[in-house]
């Protein structure tokens, strides 16, 4: 990477992600347009920008674009991947090797070594223009499990930063991470950050067993807790701490654009659309196969066989985000979602009255609101998730203190949203009867439990995130930092 000298060395805080938080679009014309990227991340990570300045390292989601544009006053630096790269490092290593081995291995991952030889050189790469955006002993926050080499290499070129590093996606049982070939690599590369966050205690704990296990170092017994009773692992005379901070959304923001007249108004109109059903049911997902699509299809279908559901009554709104479109695993599965959708409405659908609307593509911040607030059933069903920020997302948007909120025990959320309906996925009566009740709640019920869904999410918004970690990042190693600043 090559960063113009004008901005070299400029930034205090620089933000490194696969992902720069828009995607480069080159319309028809030639004209050049940037747009919101998907996923959770950038949700969560575009608030935190735009209340300070700082850089934005990643990868333009277009092979060879080398761009440094200024989007809404934050300076993006573009990491050029090549179209082999992509495939070998992106689609490859990222998502067909980590993704799924990190997600409880629903998909085989696969090890090959070319995958691994592109992702140690890109990480490189993240590393190199990362070193040459920040300023003398700058904040750098890495992101995620597609750089999780790049804190040890970035120490390595600039030891006067101030390095943390967080993992969006579970961090898995230690009998899972030890089938990975380049084990060893990755829990070092991490330990070259002062700070390391998880969303939940059991991610740090299984990381600082595998610190000992597997690189030898010393570290803390106890047991971590969630923003405090932070996990310690020497490495050499640096302390590296290791905790838990579960992300969240702005969930204040949300709140007041769901109370908007033309939100209310727009919500009103969906429900006509779609013939005024009783209950609308609604999901809301990148089209990933850790997110349970399924496992809700299935649901719904027997529920309707069984006459518990009414068809006539009851409209359910899957919206899909594409993707990974070009990894097997996603192209299967897309497949196996469509026939289900098939399926049903071809069962149990009229002419005018579908069952289910499955829409495959995202649709934009205000019109997703409206969905929230006319959504009765919200349906938030992996089979694994790090965090899973549309559940957040929907109870934020709930201020009239309806709906109701199923959800997976095996999300993130779960160990904060107790008052949803919780099930476990795999088991198919049980995500049934939770979908009855939600249905069927009255609606004081229903009241109690978004009462107290909103009071956790209100308190827990993402600025707290992020402010918790960097506040904990700034105190770690003062001594050692200081005098590596001279
Ligand atoms: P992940 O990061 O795995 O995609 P999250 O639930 O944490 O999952 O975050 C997904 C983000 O993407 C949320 O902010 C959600 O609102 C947004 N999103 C998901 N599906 C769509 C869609 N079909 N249209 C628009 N936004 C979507
Ligand atoms: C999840 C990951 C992010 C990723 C996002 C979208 O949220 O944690 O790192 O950016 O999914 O996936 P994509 O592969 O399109 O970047």
């Amino acid at each position: 990477a090559d960063v113009p000298a004008e901005i070299a060395e400029t930034a205090d805080f620089v933000v490194v992600a696969n992902r720069l938080p828009v995607d480069k679009e080159t319309l028809p014309d030639g004209t050049v347009r940037w747009k919101r990227s998907p996923g959770g991340l950038v949700t969560a990570l575009e608030p935190i920008l735009r209340s300070r300045t700082g850089a934005w390292v990643g990868w333009s989601g277009v092979p060879d674009s080398a761009d440094n544009p200024v989007v809404d006053g934050l300076q993006l630096v573009s990491v050029p991947l090549s179209a082999q790269e992509i495939n070998e490092y992106y689609e490859g290593f990222s998502n067909a090797t980590l993704w799924p081995l990190y997600h409880d291995v629903l998909v085989k991952p696969e090890y090959h070594r070319e995958w691994w030889n592109a992702y140690v050189e890109v990480n490189r790469r993240f590393a190199e223009a990362a070193s040459e955006i920040a300023s003398h002993g700058a904040m750098v926050w890495i992101q995620d499990y597609q750089l999780q080499l790049v804190p040890k290499m970035l120490r390595m070129l600039r030891p006067d930063l101030r390095i943390g590093f967080f993992l969006h996606i579970p961090f898995p049982p230690v009998e899972l991470f030890m089938q990975l070939p380049w084990r060893t690599e990755i829990v070092e590369g991490l330990l070259g950050a002062d700070l390391i966050g998880f969303h939940l205690p059991g991610g740090a704990q299984n990381f600082l067993y595998l610190a000992r296990r597997l690189a030898g170092q010393a570290t803390s017994k106890g047991t971590v807790g969630v923003r405090a009773k932070f996990g310690v692992v020497q490495v050499g005379f640096r302390h590296v701490r290791v905790g838990a901070f579960p992300i969240s959304i702005d969930s204040g923001a949300l709140d007041a654009i769901s109370k908007s007249k033309k939100i209310r108004d727009r919500a009103a109109e969906l429900r006509r659309e779609l013939g005024n059903p009783r209950t609308i049911m609604l999901g809301v997902d990148r089209l990933d196969y850790t997110k349970g699509i399924d496992v809700r299809l299935k649901a719904l279908s027997e529920l309707l066989a069984e006459g518990r559901v009414d068809p006539r009554e009851t409209v359910m709104i899957q919206l899909a985000t594409p993707s990974r479109e070009r990894v097997d695993s996603y192209i299967r599965m897309r497949a196996g979602i469509e026939q289900l959708v098939g399926n049903i409405n071809g069962t149990h659908g009229e002419v005018a009255h579908q069952v289910v609307q499955y829409l495959h593509r995202p649709v934009d911040r205000d019109e997703l609101i409206a969905f929230f607030v006319a959504a009765d059933v919200m349906l938030v069903t992996p089979l694994r998730d790090g965090m899973n920020l549309v559940a957040k997302e929907y109870v934020a948007c709930r201020s009239d203190l309806g709906g109701a909120l199923v959800l997976s025990e095996f999300t993130g959320a779960a160990a904060e949203l107790r008052s949803a309906y919780q099930a476990n996925p795999y088991d198919l009566d049980g995500v049934k009867d939770a979908i009855v009740s939600a249905v069927s709640q009255t609606p004081d019920e229903g009241r109690r439990r978004m009462r107290a869904l909103r009071r956790q999410v209100l308190a827990h918004d993402v600025s707290r995130w992020a402010q918790s970690f960097l506040d904990t990042l700034a105190t770690v190693n003062e001594t050692t930092t200081s005098e590596n600043r001279g």
